[in-house]
């Protein structure tokens, strides 16, 4: 205990949290993070907790999966990093083949950097220089079409594309302008329709707006399937497709954001192939180390990677990057991740697993405040509302989203809400014991905050 106070003292001394009102960190009693070990994570006072959000969504195969730490340990033998600026590296090499592999038909050349927001910043400069050297028309198209209650990331280009107000509305004044069309959220439809006697009228005008201004947009940007961090708001079937139909008649490039959904979330290796759909630009982070290091990539046609070729002199490079771009260590333990992917059934357990989670996260929807549960494959938010006919929410000093995560770790289990919608991700290394524990701990805390009624 001693040892934790003191951990804890010096953190709120020294540290600012991420995504956190530090006046309440400040007030609480935060867990300190010891070790890990499959799907749990151990706290410097030894208890052990279930980590029900995957560590932000980035673990895939559990903690200290041997065949990802030895393979960190053996790049760690031969050189931690060299930059990526003018050299190369059998890793990055590797991992390269192995990620078009799997990627979506089309795309061929990987562009590294750190994390999901630099791979989006990628996307979107490379998206944009890709018309600038363009003969002709294609000069003219500087707009990119996004999604209102979009995340695409933190940095000033991927917030411009964002459209969650309570994250990216202070920044307006810094951004620049997109197009912005209301997300296709059936349980509420920004036209005020139910499904589906709507026809997709979401998806009708989303065609309207493109081919409107179709010699102006650069590209369109998505989070295919799942709007992630506006609270797992799930994309009506057919739309992505008909955004893609669209874009290609068009001759827009489509931007696809997979940096939540990639790697088998959804139940498939890219969400975007459960509509038959290849983006032009892919990005990717997250899950693909296994939720080891700070890793990221941004996949291009050929047709993209070939408008960047030229003389020296005609300036045509792609001038970005990092100093830690393709990072080795990172690079080794995504090859590790692939690797796992490769000689096992990944993706049949996580849809075996995502039919428990189903069946359990049924139990909870006769809450009489919980107002939608939204799944695909092993992502699920649980949306408290305060009222379900309205689906008024609660107000935001109540806090309800934080107090039920704040309770569920008296049963063990690590959990981050996004709002009022209790997100569960579990690893995909979870038994389906554990897939029913993380459900009904859920459903206990948010029965011990709201009260147990079902209407
Ligand atoms: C869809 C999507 N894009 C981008 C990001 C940003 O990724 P990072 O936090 O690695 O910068 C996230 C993070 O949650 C995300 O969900």
């Amino acid at each position: 205990m001693e040892r934790t106070g003191r951990l804890q003292t010096r953190d709120k001394a020294t540290i600012w949290h991420p995504f956190t009102q530090m006046a309440d960190w400040e007030k609480d009693d935060p867990l300190v993070i010891e070790r890990g070990e499959g799907n749990y994570l151990f706290d410097t006072e030894g208890r052990k907790y279930f980590d029900g959000v995957s560590s932000l969504w980035v673990n895939l195969f559990g903690h200290r999966r041997k065949e990802i730490d030895d393979a960190i340990r053996s790049q760690l033998d031969r050189v931690a990093h060299s930059t990526f600026l003018g050299l190369s590296h059998a890793p990055a090499i590797e991992l390269a083949e192995k990620l078009l592999a799997v990627a979506p038909p089309g795309l061929s050349r990987v562009f590294y950097s750190d994390n999901g927001s630099t791979a989006m910043e990628i996307a979107i400069k490379m998206a944009f220089q890709y018309w600038r050297q363009q003969e002709g028309g294609g000069r003219a198209r500087q707009e990119f079409l996004t999604l209102s209650e979009a995340y695409h990331g933190d940095t000033i280009g991927s917030v411009s594309a964002g459209g969650i107000d309570l994250f990216h509305k202070i920044f307006r004044p810094l951004l620049f302008s997109t197009r912005r069309i209301p997300a296709p959220h059936c349980y509420r439809c920004p036209y005020g329709l139910t499904r589906p006697s709507c026809d997709l009228f979401c998806a009708e005008r989303m065609e309207a707006e493109i081919r409107a201004r179709k010699d102006l947009l650069a590209a369109a940007i998505v989070e295919p399937l799942v709007q992630g961090a506006a609270g797992m708001l799930l994309m009506p079937e057919g739309y992505l497709a008909r955004l893609r139909a669209v874009t290609r008649e068009c001759g827009i490039l489509l931007i696809c954001d997979e940096v939540a959904t990639g790697f088998g979330r959804t139940g498939t290796m890219f969400a975007c192939e459960q509509e038959g759909v290849a983006p032009d630009i892919l990005a990717v982070a997250k899950g693909m180390t296994g939720g080891y290091l700070p890793l990221a990539a941004t996949l291009a046609t050929g047709e993209i990677y070939r408008a960047f070729l030229g003389r020296y002199e005609e300036f045509k490079t792609f001038f970005h990057g990092h100093s830690y771009t393709a990072n080795p260590l990172g690079c080794a333990a995504a090859i590790a991740t692939l690797s796992i992917f490769e000689r096992e059934e990944v993706l049949p357990r996580v849809s075996r697993l995502s039919e428990t989670m189903a069946r359990e996260l049924a139990e909870l929807s006769g809450h009489r405040n919980v107002g939608e549960i939204r799944r695909k494959g092993l992502m699920a938010g649980i949306e408290i509302v305060a009222d379900r006919g309205t689906r008024e929410r609660f107000p935001a000093g109540e806090k309800i989203g934080q107090r039920v995560v704040r309770k569920v770790r008296e049963r063990g289990v690590i959990l981050r809400p996004l709002g009022d919608v209790i997100v569960l991700m579990p690893p995909f290394s979870s038994s389906e014991s554990e897939i029913e524990f993380l459900v009904r701990s859920a459903a206990w805390a948010i029965e011990a905050v709201l009260g147990g009624g079902h209407s």
